[in-house]
């Protein structure tokens, strides 16, 4: 913890008069993001008590039935962020297209992704769950974007950032100047950064994927986990630990604060899912903050940030974390 305590505002406002790295209206906008994750959190955190748990009674655009917190998150996001001025469009996991800024708002030059609610299936068992979101700028000339103008790779993202609703409340924040760590502040309601400049070691011993997808992995992934479970009498020599939290925040948080590998990778369940986890507002987000905490992240063939995208929803394989696992998984693929 800093000496003197330093709130996500002062840490925005440095990085926009200082360091001149982000506009006031990207500032704006990631504040009331985070206004936002605070009321999804209280929700989250209210849980039968607000009626929030079990099932909405609906489907979203990927089949997946809705959760009632997915929808009160979705709706929260939406709602802060229509009428501020700073974008143009919003995309999310839970709406088939693009919501367009109305027109009796102004609209602003950026546009915002996000997953309302990761690791919907954790809600009902009080396991941590989040919010995850990305960033990106309106392609120059472009009055009223449609989805294409969402399709970018994630180099371009301006931020981005998860929640997590654990044991705290946290907010982890990268604007392509490394990345922050804030911890809620519940009595003030103030975002206090708790963290800076986090790092991701670059080995690890420990990872993380559903082992129960093994018979449908591809041959690159199955050696690789075949050699971590030979742990000291394998390849590898030594032992390696596993966890699955099955709330992507809770899995890469953790692999942001003691290192790790993420896993969710292709499989052949269904040729027509490259993996399971959404490109543009899970894997982009996450791939950003962990290169910025010096991690990587890959589909195996390919760096996931470079990816040019060719749908809103489209899937994609997922490996991420301690930079030596990755590349070596990479390695595999290539070979
Ligand atoms: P979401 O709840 O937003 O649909 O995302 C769920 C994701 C991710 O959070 C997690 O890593 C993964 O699904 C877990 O998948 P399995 O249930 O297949 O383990
Ligand atoms: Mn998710
Ligand atoms: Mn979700």
């Amino acid at each position: 913890m800093p000496v003197r305590p330093v709130s996500l505002t002062q840490y925005l406002v440095e990085k926009q008069r200082e360091k001149g790295l982000i506009p006031a209206e990207l500032r704006m906008l990631l504040e009331v993001i985070a206004r936002t994750c605070k009321r999804i959190g209280i929700a989250v955190s209210k849980g039968a008590l607000a009626d929030c748990l079990g099932e909405a009674g609906s489907s979203n655009v990927q089949g997946e039935s809705q959760k009632k917190l997915d929808v009160i998150a979705n709706e929260a996001l939406l709602e802060a962020n229509e009428w501020g001025g700073n974008l143009a469009a919003m995309a999310s996991e839970e709406m088939d297209h693009p919501y367009p800024i109305p027109n009796r708002y102004p609209k602003g030059e950026f546009l915002l992704l996000y997953d309302p609610l990761d690791g919907s299936s954790n809600i009902d068992v009080n396991v941590s769950v989040g919010t995850i979101f990305s960033v990106l700028r309106l392609p120059e000339g472009v009055k009223d974007p449609d989805e294409t103008h969402f399709l970018q790779p994630g180099i371009r993202q301006v931020a981005a950032g998860y929640a997590v609703f654990g044991p705290s409340t946290l907010l982890v924040l990268t604007v392509g100047d490394g990345v922050a760590c804030f911890t809620l502040d519940r009595e003030p309601g103030a975002w206090m950064l708790t963290a800076d400049r986090m790092r991701i070691p670059q080995s690890t011993r420990e990872f993380a994927i559903n082992a129960s997808n093994a018979r449908h992995w591809e041959a690159p992934v199955k050696r690789y986990i075949d050699e971590l479970l030979a742990g000291k009498d394998g390849p590898r020599g030594v032992d390696f630990n596993m966890r699955w939290v099955a709330s992507m925040v809770a899995d890469v948080h953790r692999i942001m604060t003691r290192g790790g590998i993420f896993l969710y990778p292709r499989d052949n369940r269904d040729p027509s899912k490259p993996g399971k986890l959404r490109l543009l507002y899970e894997a982009n987000p996450m791939s950003f903050l962990v290169e910025q905490a010096g991690g990587a992240a890959t589909n195996g063939l390919q760096r996931i940030m470079e990816i040019v995208p060719s749908s809103l929803h489209q899937r994609v394989a997922v490996i991420l974390g301690s930079k030596e696992e990755v590349e070596r998984v990479a390695g595999y693929h290539s070979q």
